[in-house]
């Protein structure tokens, strides 16, 4: 006899989730929005969106104004909510924090160093500096979302990710017991190994790309513009432990694609952007990783049940299929006028959305 596990990995010619939500994804802003709602929305009910607009959605004020013209770009008939995120400043006040946890639209801030990214330029320069705001989020109960890299120019780029955790995050967790965080787009054994570590509110998202593929997709072989996202791909070992702990069902990590569309412009030239645009195939793309893994049994809770429980709301009740039927990503989709090459264009994968 077979185990149920075996079974699934051998037979399963469909697999019929609870409708997922994507907890960390990039929608830019108008005129993208339509493309890039509608094509979250054909999957995810809900989304965390990302601040990092320019110039960035800092106060409440503003966090509205998106989501009003999110929600006006969803096509008729799809259903999804956005699930807003103030970006933290230097200068945001503990009030605006306030005000952001008693707001329905509202449900993270997020800490993006300065510089370590696209559109952080407005970011914290020193996250030991802002311990007022930490407060101000325990005190409300309000997650903080971080990108977890050091800025420092003399700490290597392969190194960011391990050296925030050691320099700020430690110190952070430890002083603020009671702050839910989320360690977002992990792609370190170190990283896994530090959630591991802490107790249920500190969570990771982890993305499609990093649990895929490791730094040699990168860089061996020549160049791979499309592969680039920040924080960037690390070496295999650590893709590895990526992959081991979605197989462990722990209720600390779950999905968010960081789907990043930039225009094709933009990413292949002499400095290209940060981000891969996922959004499109995103659950595919985890249900080939969860069965390349053995753990296909495992997909919906990471896609459909942590993500809702760490934030308090409820688990959708709709449901969605992926089918075994292999799928080939467009070589390139064009978005009202801007020309984006979807994250794995031209490759193919077993599973696709029914
Ligand atoms: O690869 C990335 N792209 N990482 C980020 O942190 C930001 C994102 C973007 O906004 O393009
Ligand atoms: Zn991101």
């Amino acid at each position: 006899m077979t185990s149920a596990a075996s079974q699934i990995e051998s037979q399963t010619e469909s697999l019929t989730i609870t409708r997922p939500d994507d907890w960390h994804v990039h929608l830019r802003d108008n005129p993208l929005l339509p493309h890039t709602v509608a094509a979250t929305a054909a999957t995810f009910a809900r989304a965390i969106v990302m601040p990092n607009l320019a110039p960035p959605v800092t106060t409440v004020e503003l966090a509205e104004g998106y989501y009003q013209r999110i929600v006006q770009a969803l096509p008729t008939g799809m259903s999804f909510e956005p699930l807003m995120v103030l970006y933290l400043t230097a200068d945001t006040s503990p009030q605006e924090i306030a005000a952001a946890a008693a707001h329905p639209h509202v449900h993270a801030v997020k800490l993006y160093p300065a510089g370590a990214t696209t559109n952080s330029a407005y970011g914290v320069r020193d996250p030991d500096a802002i311990d007022h705001l930490y407060a101000a989020l325990e005190e409300n109960d309000l997650p903080l979302l971080m990108h977890g890299e050091v800025i420092d120019p003399a700490v290597d780029i392969f190194d960011r990710e391990r050296v925030f955790i050691e320099r700020h995050l430690l110190r952070i967790r430890e002083k603020f017991p009671a702050l839910r965080m989320v360690l977002e787009h992990i792609t370190t054994g170190d990283a896994v190994q530090f959630v591991l570590s802490q107790p249920k509110n500190t969570a990771a998202t982890i993305t499609p790309q990093h649990l895929m593929l490791n730094r040699n997709d990168l860089l061996a072989g020549g160049i791979r513009p499309h592969n680039y996202c920040l924080p960037i791909l690390k070496r295999r070992t650590h893709q590895e432990a990526l992959r081991q702990v979605i197989t462990t069902n722990d209720a600390r990590f779950f999905l968010g694609t960081d789907s990043a569309p930039h225009a094709q412009h933009a990413k292949e030239t002499a400095c290209g952007c940060a981000g891969c645009y996922s959004a499109p195939a995103a659950l595919a793309f985890y249900a080939t990783v969860f069965e390349e893994c053995g753990a296909l049994q495992h997909l919906e809770a990471f896609a459909s049940h942590h993500g809702p429980d760490f934030y308090r709301l409820p688990r959708n009740t709709e449901t969605v299929t992926l089918v075994r039927q292999p799928q080939t990503i467009p070589e390139a989709v064009d978005a009202y006028g801007t020309r984006i090459i979807p994250w794995q264009a031209g490759g193919t994968i077993p599973w696709s959305l029914a």
